[in-house]
């Protein structure tokens, strides 16, 4: 076998860990999920869901990739020879998201070019369902919509061509560029959103705390599933990365870094996102609440209205916005994708030429079908699973089989503090051996509840 692929430098590492968390997950999710959840109470649950279970679990992942270099089946494999399937599962979630994540991304090409003539008119919401992704009724299919299928193309052109030269030439590469290239953009929105008349009101309902609602155990699952989802953790990602990383690496510092660095970005999503939600309120003479939405309805009905609304170079705005969801998007889906391309150069041992032409284009082919009319229906409803069950489940098995069945985590943790000054004491194991997986049980037993009631 030839030598196994390694990240240029520190800092590339950091900003391909980084890139993946950063993702539509910030921006379109974490804003409302936090203004559903008790606006700025809902920073507790939040926060105590970062450093029980996001940061700890963080580290477990690149302390796992670094320590027995493979894919995330080959890491599994090589900690316990029982355990590839857990490692499989999470390469088979990550797959499934990859199919879909490029769709959005798709999208939001097409909408920054849309941006500059306002294209999506005065009835942003009908524009969205009808003329753009010719949606029609729930399970209702048909052909190929050209204008969802043309960037979906050159999405997946990107990626594979990322992905084909490797980790140091392609994924480090492109991250050094997008994420820097994000930052700044994001930051001019988000500097832009905040001196919009009404953006004191919005940021108002978004910070107002209302510390009846952390009573209710749902507002808890939201924080621990939006931690699991933004850092990307148990998706095979993080393994995958810290696979390529040299032999002296500061694991637990590197964890550190990327975890404070998305959450930053989550909070600054929220500001900008809330404060031109205040706008639009104000300057229709509407609700927050009218406004207030996630996903696919705030990034692409709501958004443009805002979009419409602003007194000047709006369409710059409207550009920078798409590019933003674009850039966090691509550097999101080339990392779910590395999981399986890296998991089948292994198990098959191919090239990563092939793994590439293979994996990756099985995936593209198979987003074609979200590229039809009535496509975005079974968007929503893959989305809405792997969610709320393969989230809870992968982290849930990850967790109890490192803890519990071959009981590694002492491994784990010697092996990190020869590498590191932050010492991993008993916060990280007490975290990872009771807390966390508690709190996964709960919320997966709580989630198939109300699937099945
Ligand atoms: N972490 C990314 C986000 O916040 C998305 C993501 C989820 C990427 C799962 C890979 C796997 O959007
Ligand atoms: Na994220």
């Amino acid at each position: 076998m030839s030598q196994r692929s390694q990240w240029g430098t520190r800092a590339g590492f950091i900003l391909a860990a980084v890139g993946s968390a950063i993702g539509l997950g910030n921006i379109w999710r974490f804003p409302y999920v936090a203004y559903d959840n008790g606006g700025g109470a809902f920073f507790l649950p939040y926060l105590i869901a970062l450093f029980t279970a996001g940061i700890p679990i963080l580290i477990m992942e690149f302390i796992m990739g670094h320590k027995y270099g493979g894919s995330s089946p080959l890491t599994f494999s090589r900690l316990n020879k029982k355990s590839e399937y857990v490692g499989w599962l999470q390469v088979f979630i990550s797959f499934g998201i990859s199919t879909y994540y490029a769709v959005i991304i798709a999208w939001a090409l097409a909408y920054s070019v849309y941006s500059f003539n306002l294209s999506w008119g005065e009835n942003t919401g009908e524009f969205l369902m009808g003329s753009y992704l010719q949606a029609g009724e729930v399970g209702s299919v048909g052909g190929i919509v050209p204008s969802v299928f043309i960037p979906l193309v050159i999405v997946w052109a990107v990626v594979l061509a990322v992905l084909f030269k490797g980790v140091k030439k392609g994924i480090e590469a492109a991250n050094k560029i997008f994420i820097p290239a994000l930052v700044v953009l994001f930051l001019i929105i988000v500097l832009r959103a905040v001196t919009l008349e009404g953006a004191a009101q919005g940021l108002n309902a978004f910070f107002a705390p209302d510390w009846s609602q952390l009573g209710d155990p749902s507002v808890w699952t939201a924080a621990y599933t939006q931690i699991f989802f933004s850092l990307s953790i148990c998706f095979a990602i993080m393994i995958t990365y810290s696979s390529y990383l040299p032999k002296k690496s500061d694991l637990t510092n590197n964890a550190f870094i990327t975890g404070l660095s998305n959450s930053g970005f989550e909070l600054l999503a929220g500001i900008g996102v809330f404060s031109a939600i205040g706008f639009v309120a104000a300057s229709t003479g509407n609700g927050i609440d009218d406004f207030a939405a996630d996903g696919v309805g705030l990034a692409f009905a709501i958004f443009p209205q805002i979009i419409n609304q602003m007194p000047f170079l709006n369409g710059l705005f409207g550009f920078m916005f798409f590019a933003s969801l674009v850039l966090a998007g691509l550097s999101s889906l080339i990392s779910i994708s590395e999981t399986y391309i890296a998991a089948f150069q292994e198990k098959f041992s191919i090239s990563r030429t092939k793994a590439v032409a293979f994996g990756g284009g099985l995936s593209a082919l198979i987003s074609i079908l979200y590229a039809t009319k009535g496509g975005v229906h079974i968007l929503t409803a893959v989305d809405r699973y792997v969610l709320t069950v393969g989230v809870g489940l992968s982290g849930l098995i990850e967790v109890i089989l490192l803890a519990w069945v071959i009981r590694k985590v002492k491994d784990l943790q010697d092996h990190a503090n020869g590498l590191s000054q932050i010492r991993l004491g008993s916060w990280w194991t007490i975290c990872l051996t009771v807390i966390t997986p508690i709190l996964l049980g709960y919320m997966m037993i709580a989630s198939l509840y109300s699937e099945f009631t």
